[in-house]
């Protein structure tokens, strides 16, 4: 990880080498770390205001409509789309990888009914980590081969985990078929179709990457300490557990069911704005100003599937919270828009998924996004420490215990 300042032009140096002074001198207080930029890098670059979101060069439109998850990750991973050999070469890395140890399903089936399927994601890592004799290795070809198992085994225990906790069987992968289509098949126990498989593609390359967002700023911070990949994407798969990031999505389907037509949504969106502090999940962004780019393209996706499937009440019941979040906040002069975990919930919900498991689909898809930052990190790392500014008080006298009143 390189020093603040270095790896920039010497305009932007004089900019950042005042931030640092300002920081040293603990005067600024940047709340939430928000336009803060803790260094530079070649994977992903945000345009909040435009609604650009361009991974390795290419845009997030382009790769959803043409690429393969498979060849996404290639992409995030060596910053080039892959030949064909190289893809072929690749997933032929990634076919044995769905197998879990023995002892891994042994503890998610310990793990009592009703455990959060993130914390049974989180648990499992943890366990493959521990299991791993080479865990903490972190030069280029040991992170390479962690990063290419957990591709595998995190649609792996997301799939095996719903099953144990439907009291079934986990069900063995298929080499044949790709991540979606294994992962799909792995959860339902039937052959995905076609068009569902494509469908879960577009998602997973939809979720694959996104900057410096929370979990991706905690496994590189964590890795910053040259602690194992398992620590770094235990710690992320932590964070994009929460409400505010990737729990989002359950907190959509959530809302949506708890309000069950379209009739009450206005009703819904007004009651939770007018509470102190209420958020309308899948709304709003850190760095977007406009409507999120993967969500125009999901919203895309769950009209076609609610005109397909002909059950078209969540996407009716999504478009109008929609609307009437897009009134509402205008209204406060708020750009609040639907970020891409608004309509991925529908989405979900018309490939049959339960809402338990929208958030680990989430991981499914980031974990190859999060390996393309600690591969960074790793190979250029600086501890991650930044500083609080301490308003307790100081200068007090220490009294023993027998005499405190
Ligand atoms: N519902 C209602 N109001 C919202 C909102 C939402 N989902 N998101 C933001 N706002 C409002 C806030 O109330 C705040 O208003 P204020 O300035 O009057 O206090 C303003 O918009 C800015 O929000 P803020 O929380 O400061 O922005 P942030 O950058 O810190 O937060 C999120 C970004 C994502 C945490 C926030 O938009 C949120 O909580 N969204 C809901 C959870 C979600 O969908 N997360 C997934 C993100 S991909």
């Amino acid at each position: 990880m390189a020093a603040l300042g270095s790896h920039v032009t010497p305009v932007t140096a004089v900019r950042l080498g005042k931030m640092r002074d300002q920081l040293e001198a603990g005067m600024d207080i940047y709340r939430g770390l928000a336009g803060v930029n803790v260094d530079t890098s070649k994977i992903c670059s945000i345009d909040g205001e435009r609604g650009e979101l361009i991974y390795r060069g290419y845009d997030i439109r382009e790769l959803a409509d043409r690429a393969s998850f498979e060849e996404v990750a290639y992409l995030l991973w060596n910053g080039a789309l892959p030949t064909r050999e190289q893809l072929d070469a690749f997933q032929d890395q990634l076919r044995p990888t769905f197998q879990l140890p023995g002892e891994v399903l042994e503890i998610l089936a310990a793990l009592p009914k009703g455990t959060n399927p993130m914390a049974a994601l989180r648990t499992g890592v943890s366990a493959l980590g521990a299991l791993d004799p080479h865990a903490d290795g972190t030069d280029e070809a040991n992170v390479h081969r962690i990063g290419t198992q957990l591709m595998g085994q995190v649609p792996a225990i997301v799939a095996a985990f719903q099953r144990l906790q439907a009291g079934q069987q986990p069900i063995a992968p298929d080499p044949n078929l790709s991540i979606a289509g294994n992962f799909l098949r792995m959860v339902n126990g039937e052959e995905p179709s076609e068009a569902a498989t494509r469908v879960m593609d577009v998602a997973l390359v939809l979720h694959a990457e996104h900057g410096s967002n929370a979990s991706t700023f905690v496994s590189r911070s964590t890795a910053s300490s040259l602690t194992d990949v398992y620590s770094a994407i235990t710690a992320g798969i932590g964070s994009l557990k929460g409400p505010l990031h990737g729990g989002a999505n359950f907190g959509v389907m959530q809302a949506l069911e708890s309000i069950g037509s379209v009739e009450g949504v206005e009703a819904y969106v007004l009651d939770t704005l007018g509470k102190e502090g209420g958020r309308v999940m899948g709304f709003g962004h850190r760095v977007y100003r406009v409507m999120d780019p993967r969500a125009i393209i999901l919203k895309d996706v769950s009209q076609k599937l609610a005109e397909e499937s002909g059950d078209s009440k969540w996407f009716e019941m999504s478009l109008e919270m929609e609307r009437v979040m897009e009134r509402e906040m205008s209204a406060k002069g708020k750009q609040v828009a639907p970020n891409v975990d608004f309509f991925s919930a529908s989405v979900y919900r018309m490939l049959g998924f339960e809402k338990e498991t929208y958030t680990p689909i989430f991981a499914v898809s980031r974990i190859s996004g999060w390996m393309a930052h600690l591969y960074e990190q790793y190979a250029d790392n600086r501890l991650m420490r930044p500083r609080l500014v301490y308003e307790g008080e100081k200068g007090k006298t220490f009294t023993p215990i027998d005499q405190r009143g």
